[in-house]
């Protein structure tokens, strides 16, 4: 048995035939009536039998998630194909054939936890390795690219695609004005919205997803070496989408389309499979990529840098109880190993606080670490203490360091003296404090042009398609025409032009901002050093 369903064993429940207690333990002698002042009198407020039932139901729900609240989860392992030691030190790559433990959870982002699994919009693909170095996190989408590239912009993004705020409609999709909207007036969207209008937003299910990490991430190998990579999942069931008139008729008919079939595939032994690979960034690379590495709205294509597979992930265990393993489970990007750091991409840097931030309320307090989906399969130990809900019983009277009382805890002494401890890449800076954007990430619209011209006729037909669909649902004209003018001109022509026909919109380019290719000359501070 893998260590982390051994783990979650010690937390089972399964009470048959025995008789109901309260949570204290006292038995139950009428788990049907309340108690009444006579059969057919007013109900006493001594009660603490039903109390305690209702009150515990009146309480069974938790804040869904802010986003990719509609998901479905699985266990699973993963196995090394090699030694990749050379790339990183993290253990879990540190031998062929070596298997780690996993939970991955698949979502839908806009629409809430009862919303249909079939309709446009990217996929959560987020995967928790619990390593024999502590949990490390992938948490990625089934799309390679984001729509903004600073954090500070995913609220706006997010109010904008989610229902509105007066009336919450409309549930689970992107057709509103507000959407359109938002990304006509924010060019850098272009290259992922494009994606999303794509077959891409309507996957055929789950094990036919592929998946990103998306941003540019650091491995380190133990001779200090830093190597840029991406992360890219590839389902050995292959990539398969939806047509979007059947998208729209299962949405209809099951909602839980995709959490049924990844259900029965594992209850029948056919186990969904990807293999998880790297796109390894090295400096000759970055110095030909014609856009920054740091910009989550590019692409990197496999004829420029190879995707190398590392090992194959396996689902193969349906969780015991949705709530406690797919609801419960925190999955965090800043979750590293030793041998996983991260790059400067600002979208990145502000997910590292906004996932344990959200957690805080979504989870009940600091302590949802302690929540056994969420636990480490390693030892963990540190003088973090009380807080609402705190299980562990800290022993000893003196928990801070330095302290000459409890010999407890271990004691990081110097950061190079920790063997195996987690490290960030020292990464050389010397810079002014500033809002302003690099200029490198000032290309919005070539890439998503590039996308465009990828697609062979049938899939520029379904994304012409899916365009006239959704813009025909928002209300207000000059959004319309702001997208087919400011907007889809800016990508193609041809796509600018079949849309506007179908939208009654007359093609008059008003800007036309397709700004200058920009050759990115990496500064020594993000590229690779060797120590
Ligand atoms: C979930 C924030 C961008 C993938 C979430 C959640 C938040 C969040 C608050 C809910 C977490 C929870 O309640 O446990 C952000 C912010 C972003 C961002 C602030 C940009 C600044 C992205 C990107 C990706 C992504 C670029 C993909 C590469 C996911 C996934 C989940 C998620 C897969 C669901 C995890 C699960 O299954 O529990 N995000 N997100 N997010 N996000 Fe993001």
């Amino acid at each position: 048995m893998d260590k982390k369903i051994e783990q979650l064993k010690c937390f089972e429940s399964s009470p048959k035939g025995e008789n109901s207690t309260t949570n204290f333990g006292v038995k139950i002698s009428n788990d049907e009536n309340t108690l009444k002042a006579g059969p057919r009198g007013p109900s006493l407020l001594e009660d603490f039998v039903f109390r305690e039932k209702m009150t515990h139901f009146d309480h069974e729900r938790i804040p869904e998630r802010i986003v990719h609240a509609r998901g479905s989860g699985a266990h699973g392992y993963f196995v090394s194909y090699a030694d990749h030691s050379n790339l990183t030190k993290a253990s879990f790559l540190s031998a062929k054939d070596k298997k780690t433990p996993l939970f991955a959870r698949v979502s839908t982002v806009q629409g809430p936890r009862g919303s249909a699994d079939t309709v446009r919009d990217v996929r959560g693909f987020a995967v928790k390795f619990y390593t024999d170095e502590g949990n490390f996190d992938i948490v990625g989408n089934n799309i390679p690219v984001f729509f903004v590239q600073d954090a500070i912009s995913f609220p706006d993004f997010v109010h904008a695609g989610k229902m509105e705020q007066q009336n919450e409609m409309p549930t689970g999709g992107s057709a509103h004005d507000t959407f359109y909207d938002y990304i006509s007036l924010k060019p850098e969207t272009a290259h992922t919205v494009m994606w999303v209008m794509s077959d891409r937003g309507i996957p055929l299910s789950i094990r036919h997803l592929q998946a990103f990490g998306v941003h540019t991430y650091r491995l380190i190998n133990a001779q200090g070496k830093s190597t840029f990579i991406k992360w890219f999942w590839k389902p050995l069931s292959g990539t398969l989408s939806l047509l979007w008139d059947e998208a729209q008729k299962i949405a209809g008919k099951n909602g839980d389309y995709h959490r049924k079939r990844l259900w029965d595939d594992i209850e029948a032994g056919d186990f969904p499979q990807w293999e998880l690979c790297v796109q390894i960034l090295s400096d000759e690379i970055i110095e030909k990529f014609e856009f920054d590495i740091l910009d989550p709205t590019k692409f990197i294509p496999e004829e420029l840098a190879p995707v190398t597979p590392v090992g194959r992930m396996v689902l193969n265990k349906n969780p015991d109880n949705f709530f406690a393993e797919t609801e419960q489970i925190a999955f965090c990007v800043s979750h590293v190993v030793p041998g996983i750091d991260f790059s400067n991409d600002p979208l990145l840097q502000g997910r590292i606080f906004s996932y344990l931030d959200t957690q805080l309320s979504r989870l009940g307090g600091p302590n949802f670490n302690e929540i056994p989906i969420n636990r480490p399969v390693c030892p963990f130990a540190n003088t973090q203490r009380d807080g609402i809900h705190r299980m562990t019983i800290n022993k000893g009277g003196a928990n801070y360091f330095p302290n000459s009382i409890d010999g407890n805890y271990p004691r990081p002494k110097e950061e190079a003296s920790v063997k195996g401890g987690f490290l960030p890449y020292p990464e050389k800076i010397d810079a002014v404090k500033t809002y302003k954007r690099s200029e490198t990430f000032n290309d919005h619209f070539s890439q998503a042009t590039m996308f465009w011209n990828s697609m062979s006729q049938h899939e520029k037909n379904h994304i012409v398609d899916g365009f006239s669909f959704e813009l025909s649902k928002v209300t207000r004209r000059n959004i319309v025409e702001r997208v087919v003018n400011e907007f889809l001109i800016n990508i193609d022509k041809t796509l600018a032009e079949k849309v506007g026909k179908n939208l009654g919109v007359t093609v008059e380019p008003k800007v036309t901002k397709n700004i200058q290719k920009k050759l990115v000359k990496p500064s020594p501070a993000i590229s690779q050093v060797n120590l």
